[in-house]
C-alpha cells in the first residue's frame, strides 16, 4: 500500500475556558499551522515504528509500539501514539503496522494543542491506512479524546479534538458541549489580527490543577443538585455554600454567557466588545478559578497597555499562551515591544505571533 499523508492544526481558544468539561461552550478557532504524520503501512509488519522531528521532544527520537501487545506500558510522547492505536482498535479498527513520522509547527506545551493535533493525524492516517469506511469527524475526536482520557491519563474535555476536527478558514466554531453541535462564526476583523503570545513558562495538566478544577466544578455542580453546570442558571452560583467551589462556579456560569455574547459581538463586527469581554474572561480565570500565572498576567497587562481590543490566556492554564485582538497599530507595537516588556519585569522573554483561522484536520 503506499503511504498515507494526514494533517492537524492546533488551536487558539478565543474564550471559553474550562467550560467544555461542564456541558458549556466556547469559541476557538484552529491554526493555520499544525502537525503532519506521514505513514508508510506495512501489511507484514507487527510494530509501528514512529519518529518524531520535534525539537521539543528530542528530534530524531523513536518509539516502537508492538501492535500485539498493546496496551503496554508505553510511556513519554509515545503513549499519544500508541493511546489512538489502542482506541482505535477498541472500535473495531485493524490497525496496520509500519513506519510513522511526525512534524510539527505546533509548539509543545504552550497550551495550543500539539498533543490533539499529534492525536487527531494520528488518528486519521492509522484509520485511512486500515482501510474500510472514513471515520466521521465526531468519532475521530471521540477516539483522540479516549486515547488521551484513557490511555494517555489526561482527564481533559473535548474542546481541544472538536476545534482542531471542525476548523475552517476564517471561521470561529462556537461549540455546545451538551449538544455538541458546532457553530462555524465568521470572522471578519478588517486591518485587525489575532495573535498568540507564547510565555515560555511551563503547562502541566499532570500537576493534578486541572483535575482539582473539574472536581470543585462538579462539587459545585452537586451542590445545586444539576448533572453538570451548564444546567445551572446564571446565577445559581451563589447558592453555592464552598467558597472556593461558588467562585469555580462563578467562572464557569459566567464564562458560558461570555462565550455567547463574543459570538454575537464577532458577528456585528464589534471588536472592542469582543476585547472587552476576553478581558472580562481573563479576570474571571485570574480571580475566581484561578488558573493563570504572573508571567501570563503579565502579557495580558502589557498587550492591554499597548492598545489592543483585548487578551486574555488561553488553553488549561498555569503557562501557556495569551491570546490577542489587536488592530494593526497595536499589533505592530505589541510586536516590537511586547517581549522586551515582559522580560524586563523579570519573566521569561515570550514569542509573539500573528494566527489566522485554519483548515481543520485532514
Ligand atoms: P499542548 O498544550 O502543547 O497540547 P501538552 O502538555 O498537553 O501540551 O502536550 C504536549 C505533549 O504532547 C508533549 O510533551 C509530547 O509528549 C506530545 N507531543 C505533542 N506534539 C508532539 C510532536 N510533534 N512529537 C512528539 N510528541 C508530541
Ligand atoms: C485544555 C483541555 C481542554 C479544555 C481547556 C480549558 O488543556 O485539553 O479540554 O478543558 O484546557 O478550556
Amino acid at each position: 500500500m503506499s503511504g498515507v499523508r494526514a494533517y492537524a492544526p492546533g488551536r487558539v481558544n478565543l474564550i471559553g475556558e474550562h467550560t467544555d468539561y461542564n456541558g458549556g461552550f466556547a469559541l476557538p478557532i484552529a491554526l493555520d499551522r499544525g502537525t503532519h504524520v506521514d505513514f508508510d503501512p506495512d501489511p507484514t509488519a507487527s510494530s509501528l515504528k514512529v519518529k518524531t522531528m520535534s525539537d521539543a521532544v528530542d528530534a530524531g527520537s523513536e518509539v516502537t509500539i508492538s501492535l500485539d501487545t498493546v496496551p503496554g506500558d508505553v510511556g513519554g510522547w509515545g503513549a499519544y501514539v500508541a493511546g489512538c492505536v489502542w482506541a482505535l482498535r477498541r472500535r473495531g479498527v485493524d490497525v496496520p503496522g509500519g513506519a510513522m513520522v511526525v512534524t510539527s509547527a505546533v509548539p509543545v506545551g504552550a497550551g495550543l494543542s500539539s498533543s490533539a493535533a499529534l492525536e487527531c493525524a494520528v488518528v486519521l492516517a492509522l484509520s485511512a491506512a486500515a482501510g474500510g469506511p472514513d471515520l466521521d469527524r465526531r468519532t475521530v475526536a471521540a477516539v483522540a479524546h479516549d486515547a488521551e482520557n484513557r490511555y494517555v491519563g489526561a482527564d481533559t474535555g473535548l474542546l481541544d479534538q472538536l476545534s482542531i476536527l471542525h476548523g475552517a478558514v476564517d471561521t470561529a466554531m462556537l461549540i455546545d458541549f451538551r449538544s455538541m453541535q458546532v457553530t462555524p462564526v465568521p470572522i471578519e476583523l478588517g486591518d485587525a489580527t489575532v495573535m498568540v503570545v507564547d510565555s515560555h513558562s511551563p503547562h502541566s495538566h499532570a500537576a493534578g490543577e486541572y483535575g482539582a478544577r473539574r472536581r470543585s466544578c462538579e462539587a459545585a455542580a452537586a451542590a445545586l443538585g444539576v448533572p453538570e453546570l451548564r444546567s445551572a442558571a446564571g446565577d445559581d452560583w451563589r447558592r453555592v455554600d464552598d467558597p472556593v467551589d461558588r467562585r469555580r462556579a462563578r467562572h464557569v456560569l459566567t464564562e458560558n454567557s461570555r462565550v455567547l455574547d463574543t459570538a454575537a459581538a464577532l458577528t456585528a463586527g464589534d471588536l472592542d466588545g469582543v476585547g472587552r469581554l476576553m478581558v472580562e474572561s481573563h479576570a474571571s480565570m485570574r480571580d475566581d478559578f484561578e488558573i493563570t500565572t504572573s508571567a501570563i498576567d503579565e502579557i495580558v497587562r502589557t498587550a492591554l497597555g499597548a492598545g489592543a481590543h483585548g487578551a486574555r490566556m488561553t488553553g488549561g492554564g498555569f503557562g501557556g499562551s495569551v491570546v490577542v485582538l489587536a488592530s494593526a497599530e497595536a499589533a505592530a507595537q505589541i510586536e516590537a515591544d511586547l517581549p522586551e516588556q515582559v522580560e524586563r519585569s523579570g519573566h521569561p522573554r515570550p514569542t509573539v505571533a500573528r494566527v489566522r483561522a485554519g483548515a481543520g484536520a485532514n
